[in-house]
């Protein structure tokens, strides 16, 4: 099931550029959330923080509190466990490229010490069902190679990947960018089916994508939250006029 994420007071930097000033936004489970705002104002810096992936940067700095599903993810639980919660997905399909579609999937689980082959199979099984990439490969698991794979393809790839170790969040970064619009169509069908079992997080520089997957929609300005509604009011009846000039291409 999804969980809630609930931000407070999160900042972030890269050395001295104070990335991200003051975030509080309260994300609701089961629904998609979409993050929209000009190239630099902090998007993908954000969700970042979402998973502690942050962090990994030696110049990199994090302060506020971060819950998913009640839980503090920065003083509460390891960042390991934080990755294995709350999966991502970025905006160039990054497959282990030699490894087979079949090893790719099973990746993750592996790396936590599962090696039943009957439950390997079954959830290589099912999470490549979930991210709708089964019926055009379930004859070639073992054969063919992550890279072998058209763009589309291999990004529904790495959504099985991270579906498959079992997460409540999932954290999409532009994910159809780099996309055909019939790949675009299949990833936003996913992310419909996907939001009964999950809590989505999606970057977009697309709005009518953010307006057609997701229930609520944050527009960031440098490193700022300058609003978080409902994706109906945000792109009929902003509340901010920077929104305003946002959506309506005045800049950005
Ligand atoms: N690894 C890094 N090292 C130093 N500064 C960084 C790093 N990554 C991002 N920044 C800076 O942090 C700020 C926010 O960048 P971020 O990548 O979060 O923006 P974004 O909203 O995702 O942009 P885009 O839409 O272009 O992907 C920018 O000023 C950027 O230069
Ligand atoms: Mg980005």
């Amino acid at each position: 099931m999804g969980v809630s994420i609930e931000v407070n007071n999160l900042n972030a930097w890269y050395g001295t550029n104070h990335t991200l000033q003051d975030i509080t936004l309260h994300i609701p489970a089961n629904e998609a959330t979409a993050l929209i705002g000009p190239s630099g104002c902090g998007k993908s810096t954000f969700v970042r923080c979402l998973n502690r992936m942050h962090e990994t940067n030696p110049i990199a700095k994090v302060t506020g509190e971060v819950r998913v599903g009640g839980l503090d993810i920065y003083s509460e639980t390891s960042a390991v466990e934080v990755r294995r919660r709350i999966g991502m997905v970025f905006q160039r399909p990054n497959p282990f490229p030699t490894m087979s579609i079949y090893d790719n999937v099973a990746s993750g689980l592996r790396l936590n010490g599962y090696r039943n082959r009957r439950t390997l199979d079954e959830v290589v099984e099912r999470s490549l069902k979930q991210s709708a990439l089964w019926d055009e490969v379930k004859d070639e698991l073992k054969k063919k190679s992550g890279a072998s794979l058209s763009g589309g393809q291999q990004q529904r790839l790495c959504i099985a990947r991270a579906l498959a170790v079992d997460p409540e969040v999932l954290l999409m970064d532009e994910p159809a960018s780099a996309l055909d619009p019939v790949s675009t169509a299949k990833i936003e069908d996913l992310i419909f089916q996907l939001k009964s079992q999950y809590t989505i997080v999606i970057v977009t520089h697309n709005m009518q994508q953010a307006a057609r997957v997701a229930e609520r929609t944050g527009f960031f300005l440098n490193g700022r939250l300058v609003e978080f509604d409902s994706t109906h009011k945000i792109f009929t009846n902003p509340g901010d006029k920077r929104t305003e000039d946002y959506i309506t291409g005045r800049f950005g």
